[in-house]
């Protein structure tokens, strides 16, 4: 099988119940004034409006099976404007016939979500072009997964280009560019490092979901499952980077739900990425009852904004958040 179909199938086998987001809590007040009616949830992905604060982030591409899925999401995408990112798009640039197991949209469709497409550190700014170009995408996502590609028999051992990489691209590009973990988090001197670097837009990734290092391990024989957990969690990794300025947050790595989206907002992301949600509706469910689900979680985040007495993404960041005593420990650390 190749890497992509083993991380389908890995990924759906993992099971996180429990994460940092539980550590979060809202002070409860008990008399809203708002209506759900007047919620507006909008918010921007670059300098693309979204109606939606979630999005369906990066996974796959490159294979049959890569195709199937990426067809659902789209399916999901398309019927409620979620922007969608595509898997990492290296498949596609060694073997142009794999083109479309990735495009499973309709650029000249009117209705069309934003699309953002993905490819590593590793690539150039060429690779970049080629990749815009061919998929005809709104954003390019960056990512950044040094631990991934240390416990994956055939990754990366020298990171050397990656900052040169990323400033390039940038600075370069047409499209807007997040810079985006995997699910390792991101600590203020990789924001503030990246911020010189030109980079005006990341996503957290966050550890929490869905874990890299256990996905990979799967595939070794000798296991470095010792390095399994390592990271900072998406809710560490908000609070880690609250104070830094110009530099446009999403959010993503272990949301399990709309209440873990809300925390992710107030906690100031702009919009909160969810693959691993959407990759086991899109393969356990008919796509009606996938369907069902999704705009129920677009409902239930709308609910708890009523709850939370926010008609938009700019009041719920001014909400009351608690956190527990493990997390202050690590904050008081951090300081
Ligand atoms: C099957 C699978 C494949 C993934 N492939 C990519 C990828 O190609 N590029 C990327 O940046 N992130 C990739 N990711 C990471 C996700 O975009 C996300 O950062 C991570 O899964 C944490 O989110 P989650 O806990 O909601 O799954 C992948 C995730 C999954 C589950």
């Amino acid at each position: 099988m190749n890497r992509k179909d083993d991380h389908l199938v890995y990924a759906l086998k993992q099971e996180n119940k429990i994460n940092d987001f539980d550590r979060v809590r809202f002070v409860h007040h008990s008399i809203p004034s708002i209506g759900i009616e007047d919620v507006d949830f909008g918010t921007y992905i670059g300098k693309h409006k979204s109606n939606v604060p979630i999005y369906i982030n990066a996974m796959t591409g490159g294979s049959k099976k890569a195709k199937e899925i990426n067809q659902l999401l789209y399916q999901l995408a398309l019927s409620f404007d979620i922007p969608f990112a595509l898997g990492s798009f290296s498949n596609g640039l060694k073997d142009i016939k794999l083109l479309d197991t990735y495009m499973v949209y309709n650029n000249d469709d009117e209705n069309r979500p934003i699309i953002m497409a993905n490819i590593g550190a590793d690539k150039t700014l060429e690779d970049a072009k080629k990749t815009i170009e061919l998929l005809g995408v709104d954003v390019l996502q960056v990512h950044i997964n040094a631990p991934q590609e240390m416990v994956m028999p055939e990754g990366e051992r020298d990171f050397t280009s990656w900052s040169d990489h990323i400033k390039q691209m940038v600075l370069e590009l047409d499209v807007d560019v997040i810079v985006k973990e995997v699910g390792f988090g991101m600590s203020k001197e990789t924001v503030e490092k990246l911020k010189k670097l030109g980079v005006k837009m990341i996503d957290v990734g966050g550890r929490g979901g869905t874990d890299f290092v256990h996905i990979e391990n799967q595939r070794r024989t000798y296991k470095m499952d010792y390095l399994e957990n390592y990271g900072l969690s998406t809710v560490e990794s908000l609070l880690e980077i609250k104070d830094i300025s110009n530099i446009r947050v999403y959010a993503s790595g272990g949301v399990r739900h709309a209440f873990d989206v809300v925390k992710s907002l107030a906690l100031g992301a702009e919009a909160v990425g969810l693959s691993r949600f959407f990759l086991e509706l899109v393969s356990t469910k008919t796509l009606e009852e996938a369907k069902r689900t999704t705009k129920e979680l677009l409902l239930e985040i709308k609910e708890i904004m009523v709850l939370l007495n926010a008609k938009s993404l700019t009041d719920l960041r001014h909400k009351d958040l608690v956190y527990d005593l493990e997390l202050m420990n690590y904050l008081s650390q951090r300081k």
